[in-house]
């Protein structure tokens, strides 16, 4: 096995050594407490103490299996002649946190850095999945900068109710809708409820979280082939323990996250999420990702790697497939193999391999799901950068997940002030809409939000459901589940809660919407915009204290990965003093 080219490190050269080793009263007291724990010499001297961030919680249904998981971890820890200490990190559970999880990923990156940073650990195993975890502890790890692996949480069991096969998000919104055209009952609805989520694991379309775990294995923080495996699969248990024993020898190899996450690694996971067909929410993250590891990394980039990178991997909600059906047809590991010469082949990944050897001899069982280099799904990836004078920093749009005829569109906008405005009148009988119609939503980016809730595929109104109508153009500065699809124009940059050019849409104005040239265009004269500008008024901040405050002083627009201005960068943060 190849491994990274530093001196292994001897044993009293651990980082936790100086707190466990030295002949004085602050180690007594280190030391008298791990015994308190029940602990003995034998257990901590001379092995790398590891720290098992963990996100379980009672309330994250994604990662219910983490308690047991993390005793699976702590069995390779042992095994390898490692120390685990599981330490819980904040959860994130996508559906159930309020206005937004992606309002406190920044929070987990925090935690996840200042845990490791404050803690006699050696090195960190990351439990993650649900869409934020992913960002947040690999933000957070790259920071703090201790070896680090991530344990992907896997994706849940296909969803399953009356002969259909239902897919996380993206049939609750289609049968939604057709609850709401009269297409199905009550009764259906509810049997809907009932099989969309049947075993632990995360969403398990290739939403934020499956492409988030994707991303994080091509970019080489994860172990080749684990976030494939479904998360109730006995296989799952057995990478957790490989995790552990793995992330002991990367102690010993002293293989820090910056070995792995370079520019090559970036731009190899970059092209996973676009392979993948993966959620726009991963054009975010992998920026702030980036950032944090100083590889430059910005829109234009993506761009540029989507129109070279073919769409390989026929998962909903862009295809037809879910991730269970993704783990039988060879999993990431086949689809990387099968985009080889699109990759940078000598990045090195947390397995001590190269990504080239992590991915030999991987095949393609079933080509239905994924496909090859030269007869790939479409030529090209599914993520757009647009520009033009509505979005002076860029606005992205998942055209492989929208409607082929409004890649190309002009309409008159129909505005909504903000969240509650729409809801209040999106079903209004009177409101003046059609189908050519452009939905546009204000107040929903990173400040205005607050945290950029994932409202971009903004309802189509009931009476154009009953119409028939299923997809529209919809332009917002929030962002939208990867489970979500549609011709919605997310990310909108700068956001109107700052001023940017949606805070000047008016409803009438017309907008067009141009794929294939990349452009967004609000078409009024550079006059009438700049006369709107002068007389916009910002709104009341939504915060006069607290985390709510420091985040909207602190969080970048997305097309700068909406991280915290003080966490960015790799400025080096001092170790803790031991007195
Ligand atoms: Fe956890 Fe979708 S709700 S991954």
């Amino acid at each position: 096995m190849a491994s990274n080219s530093k001196p292994r490190i001897t044993p009293d050269q651990l980082r936790s050594a100086r707190w466990f080793g030295p002949a004085d009263l602050r180690s007594f007291g280190h030391r008298s407490r791990a015994m308190q724990m029940g602990y003995a010499e034998e257990d901590w001297k001379g092995k790398p103490v590891i720290g098992i961030l963990n996100t379980w919680s009672d309330i994250n249904p994604c990662h219910q299996h983490f308690r047991v998981r993390a005793e699976e971890v702590k069995r390779g820890v042992w095994q390898a002649g490692g120390f685990p200490l599981e330490i819980p990190a904040l959860a994130l559970p996508e559906n159930y946190m309020k206005p937004t999880t992606m309002l406190y990923r920044n929070m987990l990156a925090m935690e996840a850095e200042e845990i490791i940073r404050c803690h006699p650990l050696d090195g960190v195993v990351l439990m993650g999945g649900c869409d934020k975890t992913t960002p947040g502890l690999l933000m957070g790890a790259i920071s703090a900068g201790l070896p680090a692996i991530y344990m992907p949480a896997g994706a849940m069991l296909r969803g399953y109710w009356n002969g259909h096969t239902l897919g996380s998000g993206s049939d609750s919104w289609k049968f939604w809708d057709e609850l709401r055209a009269g297409n199905i009952t009550e009764a259906d609805w509810q049997g809907v409820e009932g099989g969309i989520a049947r075993s632990w694991g995360t969403c398990m379309t290739m939403g934020t979280a499956s492409t988030m775990m994707s991303a994080t294995e091509a970019l080489g923080m994860a172990l080749p082939g684990s976030s494939s495996i479904p998360a109730p699969d006995s296989a799952h248990a057995r990478m957790a323990t490989a995790c552990g024993r793995r992330i002991v020898a990367m102690v010993w190899e002293d293989m820090r996250p910056t070995d792995i996450v370079t520019e090559a690694s970036v731009e190899n996971a970059v092209r996973a999420v676009i392979a993948t067909g993966g959620s726009t929410n991963a054009m975010i993250h992998m920026l702030a990702i980036a950032r944090r590891a100083g590889v430059p990394l910005d829109l234009e980039r993506f761009d540029a790697l989507s129109r070279t990178t073919p769409y390989l991997v026929n998962l909903r909600p862009a295809g037809k497939y879910l991730m269970e059906d993704f783990y039988y047809a060879g999993g990431l590991r086949a689809m990387l193999a099968a985009m080889a010469p699109l990759l940078r082949l000598d990045a090195m990944t947390a397995a001590g391999v190269t990504l080239g050897e992590a991915i030999k001899g991987a095949k393609i069982l079933n080509p239905d799901v994924i496909a090859t280099l030269d007869k790939p799904l479409k030529p090209e990836g599914g993520l757009a950068l647009l520009r033009g004078n509505l979005c002076p920093d860029g606005a992205v749009i998942k055209h492989a997940a929208a409607d082929p005829r409004l890649h190309v569109h002009t309409g008159p906008a129909v505005v909504f002030s903000d969240y509650n405005d729409m809801a209040r009148r999106i079903d209004d009988p009177g409101l003046d809409v059609t189908a050519d119609s452009v939905l546009v939503l204000q107040s929903a980016g990173p400040i205005g939000g607050p945290g950029m809730p994932e409202w971009g595929m903004l309802p189509l109104p009931k009476k154009l459901l009953r119409q028939g109508v299923r997809d529209m153009v919809r332009i917002s500065d929030a962002r939208m589940s990867g489970t979500s699809y549609g011709t919605c124009v997310l990310h909108v940059s700068p956001e109107s809660a700052v001023g940017g050019p949606l805070a000047l849409v008016k409803t009438g104005d017309t907008i067009t919407l141009d794929v294939p040239s990349r452009r967004l265009t609000l078409n009024i004269s550079d006059a009438e915009m700049a006369g709107r500008r002068a007389a916009w008024v910002a709104p009341k901040p939504h915060y006069a204290r607290g985390f709510g405050l420091l985040h909207s002083r602190e969080v970048t627009q997305a097309h700068e990965g909406c991280d915290y201005r003080v966490l960015e960068g790799t400025a080096p943060t001092p170790e803790p003093e031991i007195h």
